[in-house]
């Protein structure tokens, strides 16, 4: 079984369908990490195309924003400007549908995988110290032994830890990486990067390929129509920073 993980859509319908058309040769199956809304133009057309290709979907914090399940004034001005314009685009049955998204979900056959969008232990915590890192692993451990690899989002940076049996935390270099092969032995969080809102200094929507029988993740990097984005988020008179950063993918 071959799965595309993809996280962080943030409304980007140009770079979401990018992205559908890459994998969808490449996987069996879809698994979505959360933020489906929030910052770009096309939040229904979104949430429309997640709902009907990802049986595994968890919620992110723009989500629980843009339904009312999260305060958001902690969020920057263009996002909580995002987050106001989202809200009265979307029907009762678009904010149904991401109430009832869980925070969590397993999946694999043997249910050895984790799907999160901040960490395992919090939709809103950012993964980027390695305390913060080795702390989530300690929790793995702890509450859910049964997992190889918990997937996150959240940070839109594309990234693999990797916590041997021995305790020992290492980053695994993904850039250029044709396939990173996973060690039975070890625990892993990965972070296949934003497929609307790419942060890693590369525009290209970002996701990866998990290969359950190979024991392999693979990172793709998609090219898509961002000046068509940027026109749709002007057109619906967000804020010109949401565009701006697209182009340079930051
Ligand atoms: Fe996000």
């Amino acid at each position: 079984m071959k799965y595309a993980i993809i996280s962080d859509i943030h409304a980007n319908l140009e770079a979401l369908q990018a992205v559908v058309e890459d994998a969808a040769p490449r996987a069996d199956a879809f698994v979505c990490l959360g933020d489906i809304v929030g910052y770009n133009a096309n939040p229904i057309e979104c949430i429309h195309i997640i709902q009907s290709l990802c049986p595994v979907t968890v919620i992110g914090n723009h989500d629980l924003a843009a339904v009312g399940l999260r305060p958001y004034n902690d969020f920057n001005p263009y996002a909580q400007a995002a987050i106001d314009w989202t809200r009265e685009q979307l029907s009762s049955s678009d904010i149904a549908y991401l109430e009832a998204l869980p925070m969590c979900a397993p999946f694999g056959i043997d249910q050895t995988y984790l799907a999160a969008h901040g960490s395992p232990r919090h939709t809103d915590e950012y993964l980027f110290q390695a305390q913060r890192i080795q702390a989530n692993f300690m929790y793995m451990r702890q509450f859910e032994p049964n997992i190889h690899c918990c997937f996150v989002g959240h940070t839109h940076v594309p990234m693999i830890w990797e916590c041997t049996a021995d305790g020992i935390l290492l980053t695994v270099e993904t850039i250029n990486a044709d396939a990173v092969e996973l060690d039975s032995t070890s625990t892993y969080i990965v972070n296949p990067g934003s497929v609307g809102q790419p942060r890693n200094g590369n525009p290209a929507s970002s996701y990866i390929i998990l290969d359950d029988a190979a024991q392999t993740i693979t990172y793709r990097g998609v090219h898509y129509d961002i000046l068509a984005a940027q026109d749709k988020i002007y057109d619906a008179m967000l804020p010109m920073p949401l565009a701006e950063r697209l182009e340079i993918g930051r």
